[in-house]
């Protein structure tokens, strides 16, 4: 995927200078098993064959796009890391050191592929062992070689206190993060340590502690922790950026039947009329699936840099401003994958 984004004038393409370009599989791992997890996600890692039913190659490429494609957003958490002055630091929140208590503590999911780190890596951080070199050993954050990394700069020590100086590693978010759960048919035996049988796409993150996941790191007495810890387990604030000043944190929605979702007339750009299904609890989007769940790219930090030039991502104190979605596309590669990575989204596969 190619998404060009503008920045000051400046196209910057994400995916070229966030590079999802794999690193090799560990050797450490103690049971390498590579020929359970081929490379069936063009590069952006690997997922085990699903067993459950035979899946379409569109929908095999759109279970790849669900689990593991970021759109180029960890230079958004990058910047957000910064800017927060590691309030709000995603690469904190990977440390193995916490691997068995990830879902006591931010109801995140352990990736079945990795294991709890034995000894810092050659940069002082804890991360876990994986089979996907990509993954983080949490469901739904991937790892990738920071560009703007300088070894010599480098200070573990003093990143732990305020995230400026530029880590090793930059983390992205995918979907996944909040929709796929643990199977409440099926569910693991440790909850701490599921196995892959033991998930479920999207039926959505009963667990998920948004509060502790996104701020950990934010100080008791702030108020924005205050108003973060009001939140219950298992919900997600999709308004909080860009804010509505609204509190608002709702269950995470079971995705499913989407393309039955009552149908209401919408005026369309040429100004013709046509019957768009509405999307969310309230059927507050009325762009239709594709664009419905294309836009949450841009939610989770996609064309970051733009997207926050249009808004004051976290206290909204300017008005927001309109975005642009056809000068973002263009550059968009015409690798024959796009569309149809997202094709499984589309109300016919839905
Ligand atoms: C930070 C948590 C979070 C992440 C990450 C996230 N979602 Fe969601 N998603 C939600 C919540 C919460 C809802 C329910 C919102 C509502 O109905 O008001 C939702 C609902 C949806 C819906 C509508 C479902 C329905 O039943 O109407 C779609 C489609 C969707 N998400 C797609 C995506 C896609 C695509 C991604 C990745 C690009 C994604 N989501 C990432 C939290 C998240």
């Amino acid at each position: 995927m190619f998404i060009v984004c503008g920045f000051y004038g400046m196209p910057t393409a994400l995916a070229d200078e966030y590079s999802e370009i794999p690193t090799s599989i560990s050797t450490e791992y103690s049971d390498t098993g590579v020929s359970e997890y081929p490379d069936n996600c063009e590069g952006i890692g690997y997922l085990p064959e699903y067993t459950k039913e035979n899946l379409t190659d569109a929908e095999k490429r759109g279970r790849c796009t669900w689990y593991l494609w970021t759109g180029g957003n960890a230079k958004y958490y990058r910047d957000l890391a910064k800017r927060t002055h590691g309030g709000v630091d995603l690469l904190k929140l990977i440390d193995s050191r916490v691997h068995d208590e990830r879902l006591q503590r931010y109801g995140a999911i352990n990736d079945p592929g990795c294991e709890k780190a034995t000894a810092p890596d050659e940069y002082g951080l804890w991360l876990d062992k994986c089979k996907d070199p990509l993954s983080t050993g949490v469901i739904g954050l991937r790892k990738f070689q920071n560009p703007n990394f300088d070894s010599a700069k480098w200070n573990p020590v003093e990143y732990a206190k305020t995230s400026q100086i530029e880590p090793p590693y930059v983390i992205g978010q995918s979907c996944a993060i909040c929709h796929v759960a643990l199977d409440p048919l099926n569910p693991p035996k440790d909850k701490e340590h599921p196995k892959w049988e033991n998930l479920v796409a999207a039926l959505g993150n009963q667990y998920i502690k948004e509060n502790k996941l996104f701020a950990s790191s934010v100080a008791d007495n702030s108020f924005i922790k205050q108003v973060l810890d009001s939140q219950k387990p298992g919900t997600s604030d999709t308004s909080r950026i860009a804010t509505d000043h609204i509190n608002n944190p709702n269950a995470i929605n079971s995705i499913f039947n989407l393309g039955d979702r009552p149908t209401y007339p919408e005026v369309m750009n040429d100004g013709s009329t046509k019957d768009v299904n509405h999307i969310l609890k309230d059927g507050a989007d009325s762009t239709g699936v594709p664009i419905a769940s294309l836009r949450v790219y841009v939610n989770i930090g996609m064309c970051g840099d733009y997207w926050t030039s249009l808004h004051e991502p976290l206290l909204g104190r300017t008005p927001q401003k309109p975005f642009d979605i056809a000068s973002k596309r263009r550059g968009r590669s015409a690798k024959a994958g796009d569309r149809q990575k997202h094709a499984w989204l589309m109300p016919k596969h839905s």
